[in-house]
């Protein structure tokens, strides 16, 4: 009996020490690739198993269980939005194989800044109908064949920044993020794309031809990331404001934006790096991971309480049979 109120006692203490971790936000995530699928579950509590719970199997499961919801693979989660077809104007000639490697700023053999993940804008047009359709244009996960990348790891008023434009001359389309340094910390100071809005993808829209410009804030949380690490997110962030002007016009129809898988370094200093240093996680993702977790943990406590009534009533049975 003893020892199962010991269990028990052990089992919360570890449910309450892995919440704890969850929530600290800026606990680096020990480097694990975003592909990797197979994170190591949590340790604490493997060794607290006496005997007599062999009845009480959900324990290990409740405790594995957020993890994998946790780390849906990215890529099946960004590969769905993503329509070749909305993106270029003439794409069925060529299908060039997509190079897998990420949007990156190198300098010094120190990746400085680095990027992953599909950025979606959601653009709403009036058509010469007058009807209102929405076109979708995709910054895909990884640079394409036409991608061309440029930046800075040392710009101007310690700005680092990185650009990529996509399409063909005079119908290109762009998005530029820079990013600021202050302290140890950086953040995100800039969101910025300029889409051309192609007769393909805006069909008999009127304001085909032009460029839609976009500032866009999607309330990065946390704000600012420890230098040498990299913000990573496997929820869908949406943007939070978005100012939209074409010309010198404001941009009256709707216009939304998300950003999936998405993983973002700045400021790396950490040389001969190819892959994302340690990651810190969005909050979205923290919150998501704690529900779980919680749930997990109520529910394992609950069966232990059960089990423990039941033992209790069992052991005064036998007292009073014993007695009679
Ligand atoms: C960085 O980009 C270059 C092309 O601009 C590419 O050759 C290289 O593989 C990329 N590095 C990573 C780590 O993705
Ligand atoms: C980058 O690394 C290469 C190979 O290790 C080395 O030859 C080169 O000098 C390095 N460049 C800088 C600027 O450190
Ligand atoms: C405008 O776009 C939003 C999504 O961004 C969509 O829900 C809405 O239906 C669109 N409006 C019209 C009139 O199509
Ligand atoms: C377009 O439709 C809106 C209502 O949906 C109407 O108010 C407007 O006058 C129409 N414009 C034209 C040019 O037909
Ligand atoms: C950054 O740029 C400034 C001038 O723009 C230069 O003086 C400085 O040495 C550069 N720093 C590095 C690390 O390249
Ligand atoms: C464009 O408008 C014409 C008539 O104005 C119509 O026949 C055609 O179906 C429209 N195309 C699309 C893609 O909506
Ligand atoms: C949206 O952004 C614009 C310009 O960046 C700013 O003027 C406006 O106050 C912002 N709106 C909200 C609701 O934050
Ligand atoms: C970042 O990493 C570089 C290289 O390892 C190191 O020199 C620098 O001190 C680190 N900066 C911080 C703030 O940890």
């Amino acid at each position: 009996m003893a020892k199962l109120f010991a269990f028990a006692f052990a089992l919360l203490f570890a449910c309450g020490s892995v919440i704890g971790q969850e929530d600290t936000t800026l606990e680096p995530d020990t480097t694990l690739p975003p592909e990797a699928p197979t994170t190591v579950p949590p340790t604490t509590e493997a060794p607290t198993e006496p005997p007599a719970t062999t009845t009480v199997p959900p324990e290990p499961e409740t405790t594995t269980a957020p993890e994998t919801t946790v780390t849906p693979e990215p890529e099946t989660t960004t590969a769905a939005p993503v329509p070749d077809t909305t993106t270029a104007p003439a794409p069925v000639t060529t299908p060039a194989p997509e190079p897998n490697y990420n949007y990156n700023i190198t300098e010094n053999n120190v990746t400085c800044i680095m990027i992953e993940g599909a950025v979606t804008f959601l653009v709403n047009y009036t058509t010469v109908n007058n009807e209102t359709k929405t076109a979708t244009v995709v910054l895909p996960k990884h640079p394409k064949a036409d991608s061309v990348i440029t930046g800075t790891c040392n710009g101007t008023d310690g700005q680092e920044e990185i650009d990529v434009t996509w399409g063909s001359a005079g119908q290109s389309s762009s998005v530029k993020v820079e990013f600021g340094i202050k302290g140890d910390s950086w953040s995100v100071s800039s969101f910025v794309a300029n889409l051309f809005m192609d007769p393909v993808t805006f069909a008999n829209g009127t304001d085909a031809g032009k460029t839609l410009s976009l500032v866009v804030d999607y309330g990065f949380s946390p704000l600012s990331v420890p230098v040498n690490h990299s913000f990573n997110c496997h929820s869908s962030l949406s943007a939070v404001n978005i100012t939209a002007t074409t010309g010198d016009a404001p941009y009256t129809q709707r216009v939304s934006s998300k950003l999936e898988g998405i993983h973002i370094q700045a400021f790396n200093m950490v040389p001969y790096e190819p892959d994302f240093v340690s990651s810190v996680h969005c909050s979205a993702d923290e919150i998501s991971d704690v529900v779980p977790i919680a749930v997990g943990c109520a529910l394992a406590a609950l069966v232990v309480i059960v089990l423990i009534a039941y033992l209790v009533g069992r052991r005064r049975r036998s007292a009073a049979y014993q007695s009679v």
